[in-house]
C-alpha cells in the first residue's frame, strides 16, 4: 500500500533539510534528528527513553538481547502475529513457546499460565491489529513469576489500555514504522522502557558505535563490555519520524471516524483505545470468508480470511519450529472463519458509507454468526 496520504511538505522539508547539512550519520557532537526523536517518542509513549533501530524484528532482537535472553530460556509467544515475533526469538537462540489465541484474537492470561515451565524467561504479548492485550493482568502475573514482558506493539503505535499508551507497561515495548504501521519512515522501529539500565544496554546491543564512541563513555561508566550490532538509522529516519510522530493521534482519529461508521452498520465492537485500523467480520468457516472476502475485493474494500495472511498464520511456521498441526487447530478455526478488513484512511467518509452498506447487504449471504 503506497503511504502516498500520509506524507506532506513538512516530511519534504525535513529530509530537505537534512540532505542540505550533509549530516546524515546519527553519531555528531550536538544533538541530532534520531536523539531528538528518542527524546519525544518516549514521551509520546511515557516511558523514560527509547532506542531508535533499523526494523521492528530488530527491536525485539535487540530487547531479548538486553534482557539477556538466550539458549535453554524459553519465551511464550501468541499463535496469531507476525512471523518477527517468533523469529527475533529463533535468532538469539531461544525457544518460542507458541500458543493458542483467546476469543479476542490476542494472547490471554489462561494460556499463559498454562504454559509457563522453569525454563520461561519472558513474554510477549502482541497487540495484533492495534487491538490491546489484556496487558496490565500479563504483566501483574508475570511480576509475580518473575518474567519480563515485552510488549509487541508493531501493530500498535498509539494504542492505549486504560488510557495508558501501550509500550508503557511492559518491562520493553517493541515498534515498527514500516510502510504498513501507524507511522513510517520506510523501514524502522523502537524500544520504549521505563527502566534506565536497560535503556542503556539497549544502545550499546543495537549499536557498537554507542561502546566505542568516546562522546558516550561517561554515559556507559561502569557497565559490563556488551557486543553490539549495527541497528542504527541514518538521520533521514530520525528527522522523518519526528515529523510523522505529530500525526499520531489524527491519523488514528480519522481511522476511528471511518471505523465507527462500519461498526455502526455491521453491528461490531470498537475495542477501547485500539487504533482502528482493521475491523474483523466472524464468518464461521473459510467457505465463507473466502467468498465475502471475494466479493469485498471486488468492491475496492481491502480484506482477507485471517488465515490466509501467510506470514501470520502458526501452520507455515513449521519448519522453523516442531509441532503437530492439531496444537493449533484452535487458533487456525478463529483464523479461516474470520475476514480482516483494513480501515482504508485515503477513501472519504462518504465512501466508507457506501462500504459500510455494501459489505452489510453482501455478508449476509455467507454470514452465520456475528462479532
Ligand atoms: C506484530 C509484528 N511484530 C513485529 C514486526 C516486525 O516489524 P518489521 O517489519 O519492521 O521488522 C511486525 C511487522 O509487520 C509485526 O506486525
Amino acid at each position: 500500500m503506497s503511504n502516498k496520504h500520509l506524507i506532506d511538505n513538512q516530511e519534504l522539508e525535513a529530509l530537505k533539510k537534512v540532505l542540505e547539512s550533509g549530516h546524515l550519520f546519527r553519531h555528531r557532537e550536538e544533538a541530532t534528528e534520531c536523539d531528538s526523536f528518542e527524546k519525544e517518542f518516549s514521551e509520546f509513549i511515557g516511558t523514560s527513553s527509547s532506542c531508535l533501530v533499523n526494523s521492528g524484528t530488530n527491536a525485539l532482537v535487540a530487547a531479548l538481547r538486553a534482557l539477556d535472553i538466550k539458549e535453554g530460556d524459553e519465551v511464550i509467544v501468541p499463535a496469531y502475529t507476525f512471523f518477527a515475533t517468533i523469529s527475533s526469538v529463533l535468532t538469539v537462540g531461544a525457544t518460542p513457546v507458541v500458543v493458542n489465541i483467546g476469543s479476542e484474537f490476542l494472547l490471554e492470561l489462561d494460556s499463559i499460565k498454562e504454559a509457563v515451565t522453569k525454563k520461561t524467561k519472558a513474554i510477549i504479548p502482541v497487540h495484533m491489529d492495534g487491538r490491546p492485550c489484556e496487558i496490565d493482568k500479563i504483566c501483574d502475573f508475570a511480576k509475580k513469576e518473575n518474567l519480563f514482558v515485552i510488549e509487541d506493539c508493531a501493530q500498535a503505535l498509539g494504542a492505549t489500555y486504560k488510557g495508558k499508551r501501550l509500550g508503557s507497561f511492559g518491562d520493553l515495548g517493541c515498534f515498527s514504522f514500516n510502510m504498513e504501521k501507524t507511522i513510517t519512515c520506510g523501514e524502522g522501529g523502537a524500544i520504549t522502557t521505563n527502566d534506565g539500565a536497560l535503556g542503556l544496554k539497549l544502545k550499546l546491543v543495537s549499536d557498537h558505535a554507542f561502546g566505542l564512541n568516546p562522546k558516550y563513555k561517561k554515559m556507559f561508566e561502569g557497565m559490563e563490555t556488551i557486543l553490539g550490532s549495527s541497528m542504527r538509522v541514518s538521520e533521514l529516519s530520525g528527522a522523518m519520524l519526528r515529523v510523522q510522530l505529530k500525526k499520531v493521534d489524527s491519523i488514528i482519529e480519522e481511522n476511528k471516524k471511518r471505523k465507527e461508521i462500519l461498526a455502526k452498520k455491521l453491528g461490531t465492537q470498537i475495542v477501547e483505545g485500539e487504533c482502528c485500523s482493521t475491523l474483523y467480520l466472524r464468518q464461521d468457516s473459510l467457505e465463507n470468508s473466502v467468498a465475502l472476502t471475494k466479493k469485498l475485493l471486488d468492491k475496492g474494500i481491502t480484506a482477507m480470511p485471517m488465515s490466509m495472511r501467510l506470514a501470520h498464520n502458526i501452520w507455515q511456521w513449521k519448519d522453523y519450529l516442531s509441532f503437530n498441526k492439531i496444537d493449533y487447530i484452535e487458533t487456525m478455526e478463529k483464523l479461516m472463519g474470520t475476514v480482516r478488513i483494513e480501515i482504508d484512511n485515503r477513501k472519504s467518509l462518504e465512501q466508507i458509507e457506501i462500504d459500510a452498506e455494501y459489505i452489510f447487504g453482501t455478508r449476509f449471504l455467507f454470514r452465520n454468526s456475528d462479532t
